[in-house]
């Protein structure tokens, strides 16, 4: 079955958050949702479920936590129990938790950066000690820096945050590098937190997502997974998410605050995950292939701009753009003025970087880096 990834639907006026933000002729590139309608057969399971007409309170459903083990098993061979699944309302909810229930007040954490800013936030709110570790580019990825990240450990940490796929570098991380990663944690006795939101948008074939908790049963029980497809199936607004944890202690731990100040997910949202799994495959890979196209036009276009530069985006739809040779104070603001909203670098830990949200249409996409490109170029010295 074909799908339309090019229709030029409106958003403006259905309160989304993306979209309703600038008004005027501003295309909006900057908050991590797609522009694209959810899979057709997500959007007739919840109008089924509509239909019913009756919207009570909602168990947990089991057949979902039997999806998602499936899942974890058939795409990772990572064998999970259905009772290690917490379902949150959203996996920034997953992050504070993270922040404030595996860490003591005074314990310390490790953030490398740059970062999706919730992480900090959670850590800032919390609040709980944190050291932030640059990444460093190799060979074109953005990757750990490992030597920095054991100097970094002091007699109070705790706590190891990962983003794998990154928000905002695109890496995806390798088995060998995740290895590494993971031996460092076991030996400073960390717990891990990994957000792995971004799993299921893999742009570049043959680069496969390795669930951290997959590696060993050892490393399984140092780790709380954060995961959703809200984003893979662009239902963020409707959608669930959930948190793996192997080690009761740590479980229990994680759900100090469940039924409290957190809640359980939309009834919506459960139905939404389930159809997606079931029966959003076809849909998924043509949005991957999209997606790779869009990825493709971002990397040649920047490439053509004097001043800007990015590294090749393995997962994600964030191109991390760095405008350094511009010069501007501030590069977002530049944009903005031409049209363009992109979310500030700043809010990653890095000012004179921008992040492109290219989940759009194509059409948009073109007109977004035209404009980019004109905001881009050297005034004539008059
Ligand atoms: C790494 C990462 N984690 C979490 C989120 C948001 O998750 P949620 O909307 O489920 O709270 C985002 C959204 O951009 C993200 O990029």
């Amino acid at each position: 079955m074909g799908f339309d990834f090019d229709d030029l639907n409106d958003r403006r006026g259905t309160w989304s958050a993306r979209w309703d933000k600038y008004p005027g002729d501003v295309i909006p590139l900057w908050v991590a949702d797609t522009d694209f309608r959810a899979p057709p057969v997500v959007l007739q399971a919840m109008r089924e479920r509509l239909e019913h007409g009756v919207l009570g309170y909602t168990v947990q459903p089991a057949v979902l936590r039997e999806a998602i083990c499936e899942r974890m098993l058939r795409l990772y061979g990572w064998r999970i129990e259905p009772a290690w699944i917490v379902f949150l309302p959203g996996v920034v909810p997953g992050l504070h938790l993270a922040a404030r229930h595996l860490l003591r007040p005074g314990e310390h954490a490790l953030l490398p950066v740059p970062l999706y800013h919730h992480f900090r936030l959670a850590l800032e709110r919390a609040p709980r000690p944190f050291t932030e570790v640059p990444l460093v580019l190799q060979g074109g990825r953005w990757v750990f820096d490992e030597e920095r990240l054991a100097a970094s450990v002091r007699p109070q940490t705790r706590l190891l945050f990962l983003c794998n796929p990154q928000n905002p570098g695109g890496t995806i991380f390798t088995r060998a590098e995740l290895e590494r990663i993971a031996a460092f944690a076991a030996r400073h006795g960390l717990a891990i937190c990994s957000d792995e939101i971004h799993c299921d948008l893999l742009l570049d074939r043959g680069k496969p997502h390795v669930p951290i908790a997959s590696l060993s049963p050892e490393i399984s029980r140092r780790t709380v997974t954060l995961a959703s497809p809200n984003k893979a199936f662009n239902f963020p607004g409707a959608g669930c998410a959930w948190a793996v944890v192997e080690d009761p202690q740590l479980r229990r731990a994680f759900m100090a605050d469940d039924h409290a100040t957190i809640h359980d997910p939309s009834l919506f949202g459960y139905v939404a995950v389930l159809a997606a799994y079931r029966s959003g495959a076809d849909w998924l890979e043509a949005q991957l292939d999209y997606l790779a196209g869009n990825r493709d036009l971002v990397e040649r276009e920047i490439a053509s701009m004097p001043g800007l530069s990015m590294v090749h985006t393995e997962a994600t739809y964030l191109a991390w753009i760095d405008c350094a040779g511009l010069g501007a104070k501030d590069p977002q603001q530049l944009f903005l003025q031409a049209g363009v909203a992109l979310s500030p670098g700043s809010q990653f830990g890095a000012p004179q970087l921008v992040r492109l949200n290219f989940g759009t249409q194509r059409a948009r996409l073109a007109d977004a880096l035209q404009r980019i490109r004109t905001a881009s170029r050297p005034s004539p010295r008059g």
